[in-house]
């Protein structure tokens, strides 16, 4: 047993599967697995969600978000991922700063220097796995607005932002191969859970 957790994430556009994929890779491993999300995960970030997921799309800048968005993911390192890590829990969060990255880093403007420097003061840690779940975002789109959650602020951004973030999503799996792994998510939920499984496996037990 590693003395510390490992810590993976899910990443890609709205409605690719990621929660879907993120539940089913939990009930995989098991005991010592804790499921977590982003924007959330904690009390306080959970608040903020609220802030940022309703309301029209110029709620808030892209500026604005980004501070938002690591207001929250600070609250839920603390509070959250860091004390299931130190405890020797497996951490399986639905989105983290790769979203960020992307959704403010990359879409109204580029931000990402930003982003970069905001996430080295004040979160500092990266996944030690990342699955990028990739989908066509016509069919994306179609899946994330079914669910009628109320939540669709970043959905009403439209198809072309949402083609705009796969791209992005892409390029950051180019420039972080080592922790990165891009998965076709136009299958059944199974077949795409049966290759995260493969890789988290692996990835596990080379960290214990
Ligand atoms: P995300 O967390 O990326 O927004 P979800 O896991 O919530 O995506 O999935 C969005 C919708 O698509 C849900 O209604 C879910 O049941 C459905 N779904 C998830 N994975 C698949 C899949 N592989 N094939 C078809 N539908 C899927
Ligand atoms: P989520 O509930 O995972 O949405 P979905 O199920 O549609 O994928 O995430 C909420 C939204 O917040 C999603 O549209 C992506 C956006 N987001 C950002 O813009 N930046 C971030 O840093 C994070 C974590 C999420």
């Amino acid at each position: 047993m590693a003395d510390h957790g490992h810590f993976i994430t899910f990443e890609g556009i709205d409605g690719s599967g990621k929660s879907t994929q993120a539940r089913m890779l939990v009930d995989r491993l098991g005991a010592q697995t804790l499921l977590t999300r982003e924007p959330g995960g904690s009390e306080g970030a959970e608040e903020i969600r609220g802030l940022l997921l309703s309301g029209d799309t110029d709620r808030w800048s892209a500026e604005t978000e980004i501070l938002l968005f690591t207001a929250a993911r600070r609250d839920h390192l603390e509070k959250t991922i860091e004390p299931a890590l130190a405890a020797g829990t497996t951490v399986i969060s639905d989105r983290f700063a790769d979203s960020t990255r992307v959704y403010q880093g990359a879409t109204r403007g580029d931000l990402r220097a930003t982003v970069d420097q905001l996430h080295t003061l004040m979160i500092g840690r990266e996944p030690d796995l990342t699955f990028i779940i990739d989908m066509d975002p016509a069919i994306a789109l179609k899946r994330g607005l079914a669910r009628e959650t109320g939540e669709d602020r970043f959905e009403d951004f439209g198809l072309a932002f949402q083609e705009t973030l796969r791209h992005g999503f892409l390029a950051l799996a180019r420039d972080m191969p080592n922790r990165c792994v891009v998965i076709d998510g136009n299958r059944t939920p199974e077949q795409v859970a049966s290759e995260v499984a493969a890789h988290a496996m692996d990835a596990l037990s080379v960290a214990v």
